[in-house]
């Protein structure tokens, strides 16, 4: 076996000297191979194809094989399984003229196997040792399986409900959006990617792809520059400079250009301003589409791309066949593509590629550390951390394991979507359903009885769209549905109704312009609800749902989102009392589609209705048909137990504007069960040269108090808590006053004053 570059670092570290610095080593490494290499071998190193549609078959006679050998490839993804991976290394590594390894992308969005909550659901958990544990897991998982590289976290704020993707990120506050991104980071990356499960990271999508008009999936994004870096940048800036190795570029405009052609945005702001030093990769197609934003043909769009500071094409086949001419053409210069390649070489010798090609190829590790009962075991814990309990009438739940319990729903007995969207490398059959881990809490004790209810929806055109690979469509009339449903229900003392979303009906390519529970799954609802007993409705959901119905009328709604491989045991644990919900919601839930965008963290008007009762003012900021205030608010959930505030008492009245000032508030357990409860602190600038939000999150702590006992909870608040970006786009603290507001959701806080001097 010849591993040329092996030969090669081994000479290089010497020629530098033992004591160089890692970084002299590795620029002394990279710039010998980049002397060493073609321009189409530069090239080849751009180019990221993807695996899974080509892995069919015998991988040599590939096109793919074929390209790697001839050093056209930098890297594939999407690609499950040591065995293929490690062939396409070997071709890399032993038949290609340089023996320069590939990198194994993928998208571990939320676990490999061992599938954890969606990223939307692990944000209600506002629990960042929690969310750097998933990550840490997923890390593990896939590193078994070759992978070195995760198309994760997506860290874009969203206001959009719309907008499937909203399943994929942490929610509309950029504080703990940026939080979650660099505790993510750190769970893939551990100790700079050096041990063999520590990945490297992909921020995505830069930028904004959060914010479409309408709602509508890749569409356009306008907004100024100010917001972008007060509202929708924090997340992206952190994972930078919690040192993430990648970046990804989104599919939408910025400021009237394509993001994947936006040099400002990736030159003059990620890497100048925010001295990211990574590497940059496409989004799928993102070059080519380019064309169809009206940039230009083929070789505008690369040109564009590549003089924007985007490194790598994936799947876009333009860089691979374009760069060249352009070079010839002097429309794109040498030093370019030295640069992006040095990039990508970069990552791969942080990566630890050049000293082991098969670091991550191990099939001993493949076989024994994925979808382990450890890993298992974590997730199950976690999902509760992450479910909302919006309403619990009577404290209905937790349902005790006796009496007579009929669960109903489509999605009662549906493991294969219990996992959520964007789970690659998933297993549904080993996901075990809601009718089977009920019937597992209560053997023995209770009898369970079962209904499907309905289907996803009446149209089975709309329930394939929602289920694609997971379809769980029963042949029978709504009606004959509906009556076995009625009859189930009738011998029951209390329903619990699994209603939603399917595994498709949030994620990429999933918008919708309705958001209430899909057609037949309202009728059966109402229809239970009209049977008198109580309900308790599990809400399957990527994104928050409108539920006016559902508020008025059902006595316990709990959202339980897409909890991952082992949502269906977690959510028995916690119907029945053996965990308890603690998740706060991290998206305001509207109370209709017309109210989005709907976010707390909103500029006042001019004219703002008053705070009296919720009807039409005139001349005011309001609706004649509908109240501005959301359903349930951001930061807003219920558990087990209830908890009671004090007044926010702060360490000075006054503070300097290069000091800090702490902030106390007691938080009591009033309940009769320990309990677990998100404190949450807001800021309010009351006088800047630029409009401030009424309210801005700006800590938070999760605490477990014992009944009857009471916490006192502690934030320090430092200068760059109360700093903002102007209209100059300088970062500054205006000294004035500011509100400090406490509370356990932001609807509900109580207020002190600071001023800075
Ligand atoms: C398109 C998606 O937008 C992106 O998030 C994903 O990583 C790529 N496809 C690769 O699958």
């Amino acid at each position: 076996m010849k591993i040329r570059n092996i030969a090669l670092g081994l000479a290089l570290t010497a020629a530098v000297g033992a004591s160089a610095s890692a970084d002299a080593r590795m620029d002394a490494f990279v710039d010998s191979l980049l002397s060493q290499m073609t321009l189409d071998e530069k090239i080849g190193q751009l180019h990221l194809p993807v695996g899974a549609d080509i892995v069919t078959g015998d991988i040599m006679n590939s096109d793919i094989g074929g390209d790697i050998a001839a050093g056209r490839v930098g890297g594939v993804f999407n690609m499950k399984g040591c065995d293929k991976i490690r062939e396409y290394q070997r071709i890399a590594v032993e038949e290609s003229r340089l023996g320069i390894p590939l990198i194994f992308g993928m998208d571990v969005i939320h676990g490999y196997e061992t599938v954890m909550p969606i990223p939307f659901a692990l944000s209600c958990s506002w629990d960042m040792d929690a969310i750097e544990r998933s990550a840490r897991i997923a890390a593990r998982e896939a590193s078994a399986a070759g992978i070195c590289w995760t198309f994760s976290p997506m860290v874009d704020i969203s206001r959009e409900p719309r907008w499937g993707r909203m399943a994929e990120g942490s929610g509309e506050d950029p504080y703990l959006g940026a939080r979650i991104a660099e505790a993510m980071v750190r769970g893939y990356q551990g100790d700079s990617m050096k041990a063999n499960d520590e990945i490297m990271a992909c921020v995505k999508h830069f930028a904004l792809y959060g914010a479409p008009e309408g709602g509508r999936d890749y569409n356009t994004v306008d907004m100024s520059r100010q917001r972008m870096f007060n509202e929708y940048f924090e997340p992206y800036r952190a994972a930078a400079a919690a040192g993430a190795g990648s970046f990804m570029t989104s599919f939408n405009t910025v400021d009237g250009v394509p993001a994947t052609g936006n040099r400002w945005l990736f030159t003059d702001v990620l890497r100048d301003m925010w001295d990211f030093d990574g590497f940059v990769v496409t989004d799928y197609g993102a070059i080519p589409e380019m064309m169809s934003h009206g940039m230009g043909g083929p070789e505008d769009v690369t040109a564009l791309a590549l003089n924007a500071g985007i490194d790598m094409d994936m799947a876009g086949m333009l860089y691979l066949n374009v760069l060249r001419p352009l070079v010839e053409q002097g429309r794109v210069f040498g030093q370019q593509i030295d640069n992006a390649v040095r990039r990508i070489l970069e990552a791969k010798y942080r990566l630890g590629l050049f000293e082991n090609p098969y670091k991550y190829i191990d099939p001993a590790r493949e076989a024994s550390e994925i979808y382990t009962a450890e890993n298992r075991a974590a997730a199950r814990a976690m999902a509760p951390e992450t479910f909302v309990l919006l309403k619990n009438e009577g404290s209905l739940l937790p349902l005790a394991k006796n009496g007579r319990i009929a669960l109903v729903g489509p999605l009662a007995d549906a493991g294969s979507h219990m996992q959520g969207m964007w789970s690659v490398a998933a297993d549904p059959s080993k996901y075990r359903s809601l009718r089977q881990a009920f019937a597992d809490a209560l053997e023995g004790r209770a009898p369970l009885s079962y209904a499907k209810g309905s289907n996803l929806y009446a149209d089975p055109e709309l329930e394939a769209a929602v289920s694609i690979a997971n379809g769980i469509r029963d042949p029978r009339s709504e009606a004959e549905l509906l009556e076995e449903a009625l009859a189930v229900a009738d011998g029951a003392d209390v329903i619990v109704a699994a209603l939603g979303e399917g595994i498709e009906g949030s994620g990429e390519s999933a918008s919708r312009a309705d958001l209430t529970l899909p057609d037949t799954q309202m009728r059966l609802l109402q229809a239970l609800v009209a049977t008198g007993k109580p309900v308790v409705l599990l809400n399957f959901s990527g994104r928050p749902t409108v539920m006016v119905y559902e508020q008025e009328n059902v006595p316990a709604i709990m959202n339980v989102w897409f909890g991952g491989s082992e949502a269906a045991d977690a959510i028995a644990d916690v119907v029945f009392g053996d965990a308890a919900p603690s998740g706060k919601l991290t998206a305001t839930m509207p109370r209709n589609v017309g109210q989005i965008p709907l976010y707390y963290n909103h500029l006042n008007t001019g004219r703002p209705r008053s705070d009296g009762p919720a009807k039409f003012e005139k001349y005011r900021s309001n609706y004649i048909d509908s109240p501005v205030t959301p359903l349930y608010p951001f930061g807003y959930g219920l558990t087990y137990t209830t908890f009671a505030y004090g007044d926010p008492v702060l360490s000075a009245p006054e503070m300097n504007a290069d000091g800090s000032v702490t902030v106390t508030v007691p938080v009591t357990n009033t309940g009769s069960r320990e309990g677990t409860e998100i404190v949450q602190l807001y800021i309010r600038d009351l006088a800047a040269s630029v409009a401030r939000p009424v309210k801005e999150l700006k800590r938070f702590a999760r605490v477990t108090i014992a009944p009857g006992q009471t916490e006192n909870v502690t934030f320090t608040l430092g200068a760059d808590d109360l700093k903002f970006y102007n209209s100059d786009l300088d970062f500054v603290l205006e000294p004035g006053d500011f509100d400090i507001m406490t509370g356990p959701s932001s609807a509900d806080v109580r207020t002190v004053r600071l001023t800075v001097r």
